[in-house]
């Protein structure tokens, strides 16, 4: 029996995380910014349903997967907040189990915020004001450490004090409607994000890259609060410069030589009409315009043999009510 469905959207960093507390709990070790991300009829999702079984259980992509004590497994979140969403069903618990069934649809990377953000939405569906959505977001972080980019969408702003993390939109979606971000796979298996989590705190610049990221998201506020959005994209993209450099100095490198070029093809338009790149923890090169440029991106990337998805920023994770 379906007790709720929800869908969420995968997400980019602007202001780039490295560095968690641990693997489990996975808090944030200084301020960060994302945004999230579909196509334009909002089919690149993950979508995901919570039903009762006599079982424990859940399927991912099709897959039957069974509960284990693993870290980021979602089962974890389910059996804290099991007894309370029985409870507010008005239905007896006994022998009765809440399972999930999750589908990733067409997402280039940022999948683990949208798993952790859909299972969180349809939580949140049943449970709504119930729930403290401070220890909440960062129960869901547990799964993935930037859901909350994805749970509330739009542009948004994820502070932490090192114990706990907390994220609130600072740009909601329809205010960046002039813009499209052009999605550029590269054919490479990804690094999985927590081998730059383990090695970017052991730089001896790490400090600074704390600083400098809080520095930016007060820097990407006051811009916000200016309309200045071409240039939230700029700081972005310096970001990710910066993030880049200090990640290979510790040995893990994402862009390769490939993406590399094109950056170069990108940062060479920069002098005919504006546009920024951003590379994440994959091996994509997502490069932001606006909607009016699209076609000239899609040109250049296209003459690098590279199929573009044509991206907008997109809402928070939302669910269909079933109760
Ligand atoms: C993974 O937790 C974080 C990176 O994708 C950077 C970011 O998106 O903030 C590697």
């Amino acid at each position: 029996m379906e007790i709720s469905s929800s869908v969420a959207f995968p997400t980019i960093g602007i202001v780039l995380l490295g560095g968690i507390s641990d693997q489990n709990r996975r808090i944030p070790m200084h301020d960060s910014a994302g945004i999230a991300y579909s196509d334009e009829k909002r089919s690149i999702r993950t979508a995901t349903s919570l039903y009762i079984s006599g079982t424990r259980e859940g399927y991912f992509n099709g897959n039957r997967i069974t509960p284990d004590n693993s870290y980021r497994s979602p089962f974890r979140i389910i059996e804290k907040y099991e007894g309370r969403i029985f409870d507010k069903l008005g239905m007896d618990q006994k022998n009765r189990f809440i399972c999930f069934r999750s589908e990733n649809h067409g997402i280039l990377s940022g999948s683990s915020d949208s798993g952790a953000a859909a299972l969180g939405k349809c939580i949140h569906s049943i449970l709504g004001n119930d729930l403290d959505m401070g220890e909440f977001e960062n129960d869901l972080r547990s799964v993935s450490e930037s859901v909350g980019r994805s749970f509330y969408g739009g542009l948004t702003v994820t502070e932490t004090d090192g114990n706990k993390a907390i994220t609130r939109t600072v740009a909601d979606w329809p205010v960046f409607s002039d813009f499209t971000i052009a999605g550029c796979p590269f054919p490479e298996p990804r690094k999985p994000s927590d081998t730059i989590h383990e090695n970017i705190v052991k730089s001896e610049l790490y400090g600074e890259r704390v600083k400098t990221a809080g520095n930016r998201i007060r820097k990407l506020e006051g811009l916000v609060r200016n309309g200045e959005l071409e240039e939230i994209f700029d700081l972005a993209q310096e970001d990710t410069e910066d993030y880049h450099s200090l990640i290979e100095s510790v040995g893990v490198k994402i862009i390769n030589g490939a993406m590399r070029s094109f950056i170069e093809k990108v940062r060479e338009t920069r002098k005919k009409f504006w546009l920024s790149y951003i590379v994440t923890g994959g091996t994509n090169v997502f490069v932001v315009c606006h909607n009016r440029d699209l076609g000239k991106v899609m040109d250049i990337a296209g003459g690098n043999a590279i199929k573009p998805l044509q991206l907008k920023i997109s809402q928070g994770a939302m669910s269909f009510e079933k109760h």
